[in-house]
């Protein structure tokens, strides 16, 4: 299983989660170490041969803690402008998230605030974000575009979502999300601005943009017959589509989403049987999203047992955005998903690394094993239901993306 020769960086001192087999995988007082940013042992220090330490570029010595592959957000909104705190308020007072949306709120209040923004501005405004996420152990982040709704706008998320993964020196997968909203020039055009949306959508991948293709598939959103039309777009280019499917009502979001062979169908809270079945055969994943669950004090849950019974993998991710998931921790997502959804502590972790590298086509990371990523997150803690149990706090004693430190 290890292949000893010399290291870049050797981990000792932590026990390891390596999620590779049951019971977290759990290897007590192991060693890690890699080279060229990809795991070469994978262990107990017991095993390590004796010279591996002198051989090895960097020794860090833990001294306690526990080491969990790092955290794969695969479902974020992090680049945005301005904040939506007074439809929090407006909320709290009995206004729902879609009346807010109806009357010119909600998603189309960032996109004024995105479009009024320049490109530094944005990366300015969002980089704290994405640096939190990082802080508490996230080293892949998708993030997505879908408060321009222009050609200009759109590719200027998506050039500031690049941009802060060069900052941080972590992995950020872009995904297309033109059809979020429709914006008030396109108003009673949803159709031509599908069409717009597909014209764009070959120009922003030829400069390197976009990595997926997302829309939303709602009353307030974007009918099933529009979201086919972008999701064929996605397919004649090669690109893999994921969804926001079936948040607020059964539009048959997920089932259209495992037609196209999804990476992964995301909220899921309406989600029927029937669906559930073409998740399991297309290998779609089920990303929970309980932060927007919460904050909108829904109470529909996902289909949890269905997910179960047809060996569906269920991720969990943060869906930060300034509206219906203000959320700057995946831990505290992770948290939420065993409140509100009962998953174990376990599935949760699985949610926000194995599952979640799926949900984004990666198969490099998300479990420790020799060959994958050297990607890890350090937790000051004494056992790994820890990592849900704590709301907030300070858990993370570091994170590594490809072996070097964030
Ligand atoms: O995932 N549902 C649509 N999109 C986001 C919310 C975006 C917003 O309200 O700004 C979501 O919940
Ligand atoms: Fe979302």
């Amino acid at each position: 299983m290890n292949d000893t020769t010399s290291f870049d960086g050797l981990l000792l001192g932590a026990h390891l989660v390596t999620l590779d087999g049951a019971d977290y995988g759990v290897i007590e007082d192991g060693a890690l170490g890699w080279t060229d940013g990809v795991l070469t042992f994978v262990g107990p220090r017991a095993s390590l041969p004796a010279d591996a330490e002198s051989l090895a570029g960097e020794v860090i010595e833990t001294d306690g803690g526990w080491v969990t592959p790092a955290l794969v957000d695969c479902h974020t909104h992090v680049v945005f402008a301005g904040d939506r705190a007074h439809e929090f308020e407006l909320r709290l007072q009995g206004a729902s998230y879609e009346e807010i949306a109806r009357a010119g709120g909600g998603i189309l209040s960032t996109v004024r605030a995105v479009r009024a923004a320049s490109e530094d501005e944005l990366h300015a405004e969002s980089m704290p974000r994405a640096a939190a996420l990082l802080r508490d152990g996230v080293a892949t982040l998708e993030i997505k575009s879908g408060y321009g709704l222009d050609f200009d706008n759109e590719r200027k998320m998506l050039r500031v979502a690049r941009r802060i993964g060069e900052t941080l020196g972590i992995t950020v997968r872009t995904t297309f999300l033109g059809a979020h909203a429709l914006p008030p020039e396109f108003s009673g055009r949803a159709d031509d601005y599908i069409d717009a949306v597909i014209d764009w959508l070959p120009r922003l991948h030829a400069e390197g943009l976009v990595d997926a293709v997302d829309a939303f598939c709602e009353g307030i959103g974007f009918t099933p017959a529009q979201t086919r039309r972008v999701f064929e777009t996605a397919r004649a280019l090669d690109l893999p589509v994921k969804l926001h499917a079936d948040q607020l009502s059964d539009l048959g979001g997920a089932a259209l989403a495992a037609e196209f062979g999804g990476l992964s169908a995301d909220h899921v809270e309406y989600t029927n049987d029937d669906a559930v079945r073409a998740m399991a055969e297309s290998g779609t994943v089920a990303v929970l999203l309980p932060g927007a669950f919460h904050c909108l004090r829904e109470t529909k849950l996902p289909p949890l047992a269905a997910f179960r019974a047809h060996g569906v993998p269920m991720a969990v991710a943060t869906d930060c955005n300034p509206g219906t998931a203000p959320v700057l921790s995946l831990r505290e997502a992770m948290s939420l998903a065993c409140t509100h959804f009962r998953l174990t502590p376990e599935e949760a972790l699985r949610g926000a690394t194995e599952h979640a590298a799926r949900a984004l086509g990666l198969h490099d990371r998300g479990v420790l094993r020799v060959g994958l990523r050297a990607d890890l997150a350090l937790w000051n803690i004494r056992r790994p239901a820890e990592l849900c149990y704590w709301l907030g706090g300070d858990l993370s004693r570091g994170v590594w993306s490809a072996g070097e430190r964030r």
